[in-house]
């Protein structure tokens, strides 16, 4: 779709950090403003027209500490149009234009949540049926953790993501700084996502034609989006200069459907020193790693030993790629700049004590299959537990007591699955016969359970759960009661109800 552009040819944009804009209640008071804008996303393509945080794609970037709560307005001044073609019967059943921000990885009330009927329009002219609060309260209680906000707004939230509502959001705290990870300008966000454009540098994304005899609130069924282009920090391709010393570079993947296999083209090994809750327990090296939507990766990549070197960060796409397919490479690093100060930055080994809640005792099993319907038309519909969205709330788990969630993916491709307000441990992944499962709806295992890797032995929000594997994760419910919801990570699913409220109780 998008003309050939040539790689590594725009500087990788640092992200800028946003500031309060006064104290209300004694906390630093943020407004956001969501806002159509056009932005350069690479030297060859025209402008593209976007919507974006504070009229910027990534949005800007929240840095904040433990213990010091924020509150934030967001506040939709969108055009009344949606910058992407939607189906017409979108606007007939809900606002064409309606937004919620959710801050991904927060233990946040379900009032500051997002919920996806939480929505509202220009002006909150328009609420949905959840919205509570203009003004959203984080209290920042968690330990350091990299997260991310972006639009979560019912049945939409691919289009208004895949347009550019999205930013970054990192928590710090003294145990992090203790470690002397390399920081100021050698700590580098990578937001990475895919897009394809237009000819005419617009934004590309398919829709479906309507079709009347149909009547659910979201007709346009698109099972996954790939983009043909990747972008890091808003610009295809880019590349940075860096010095030959550590880097830490705090990844993310914002991409609709995409799941990334990340190496160098060195061949050199990298590290990992946190993921999507914080810190790990210990630094675990790695050749290659992947990254499903919303996963975040905390590296420490060490350029020292390749003064005047061009490395790339490379996607593997594996044996059966297209041969047109040019999502083989993510950036550049070029060690061009000259050192300017030693590097006194540890890659520690020991980084962080994280508790196994595995001593907890046990208050509930969930077994939550991952589900392959029909929709009334014939086409295929992922579905968790073969429940849409409107149907009544099955998961009520109890306010502070830790349950063991098993996702059972009966269908042939991963899903990340990702649960609000907490961040969980995986425990396990244990593969069963597909083929088996398919004919008799019988679950036969194959072997026995795998652990997870090294690099997610941390705290997680979103999990991948593997087709043909009953991947298990271990979940405290707390720290607020309350409506939010666990939904699969591809947007396109999400959207397509492979979404499911859940409800923390008393
Ligand atoms: Cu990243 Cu429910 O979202
Ligand atoms: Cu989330
Ligand atoms: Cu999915």
């Amino acid at each position: 779709m998008t003309q050939k552009l040539e790689k590594f040819v725009d500087s990788l944009p640092i992200l800028n950090t946003i500031k309060p804009i006064r104290k209300r209640n004694n906390k630093a008071y943020f407004e956001v403003r969501m806002e159509e804008f056009t932005q350069k996303m690479h030297r060859d393509l025209e402008p593209t027209r976007l919507w974006g945080y504070n009229s910027q794609y990534p949005g800007p970037m929240f840095d904040v500490q433990k213990g010091e709560p924020i509150e934030v307005k967001w506040i939709n001044n969108l055009p009344n149009k949606h910058l992407l073609p939607l189906d017409e019967s979108i606007v007939h059943h809900e606002p064409e234009v309606r937004t919620v921000t959710h801050l991904h990885g927060s233990e946040t009330r379900p009032e500051s949540d997002g919920y996806p009927e939480a929505w509202f329009t220009k002006d909150f002219k328009q609420v949905g049926p959840f919205f509570k609060r203009e003004v959203y309260q984080y209290p920042n209680r968690q330990r350091a953790a990299t997260l991310w906000y972006h639009d979560h707004a019912m049945g939409i939230t691919r289009l208004n993501v895949y347009a550019g509502l999205v930013g970054m959001y990192i928590i710090r705290d003294q145990e992090e700084r203790r470690l002397k990870l390399p920081s100021g300008d050698y700590e580098v966000p990578l937001i990475l996502s895919d897009r394809s454009f237009n000819e005419d540098g617009s934004l590309f994304y398919p829709s479906q034609p309507n079709n009347p005899s149909r009547n659910l609130p979201n007709p346009t069924i698109v099972p996954f989006f790939l983009g043909d282009t990747i972008l890091v920090n808003g610009k295809v391709w880019p590349y940075i200069e860096v010095e030959p010393r550590k880097y830490r570079f705090r990844v993310l993947n914002t991409s609709n459907t995409r799941g990334y296999q990340l190496y160098l083209d060195s061949g050199q090994s990298f590290y990992q020193i946190g993921t999507d809750g914080g810190l790990l327990p210990s630094t675990v090296k790695l050749d290659k790693l992947a990254m499903e939507p919303a996963e975040r990766a905390d590296l420490i990549i060490d350029f020292s030993k390749h003064e005047g070197k061009s490395i790339i960060l490379k996607n593997d796409l594996g044996p059966n790629a297209d041969s047109n397919d040019e999502t083989f490479d993510v950036m550049q690093f070029r060690v061009t700049k000259p050192l300017s100060a030693e590097d006194n930055s540890k890659i520690p080994n020991r980084l962080s004590i994280i508790p196994s809640l595995k001593t907890n005792m046990v208050a509930g099993y969930r077994n939550l299959k991952l589900v392959e319907s029909k929709d009334p038309l014939g086409r295929p519909m992922p579905l968790l537990n073969n429940k849409k969205w409107e149907d009544p709330v099955t998961e009520k788990p109890r306010l502070g007591t830790t349950e063991i969630w098993s996702f059972i993916n009966t269908m042939p491709v991963t899903h990340p699955i990702h649960i609000h307000l907490i961040q969980f441990q995986i425990l396990d992944r244990r593969p069963f016969d597909l083929d088996l499962y398919n004919k008799t709806r019988q679950i036969r295992y194959l072997g026995p359970a795998k652990q997870p890797a090294p690099n997610e032995r941390g705290l997680k929000d979103t999990v991948a759960a593997p087709a043909g594997e009953v991947t298990r994760v271990i979940v405290r419910f707390g720290p607020y009661t309350g409506q939010y919801v666990w939904h699969c990570h591809i947007l396109e699913h999400e959207d397509h109800d492979m979404m499911r409220p859940y409800v923390v109780r008393e």
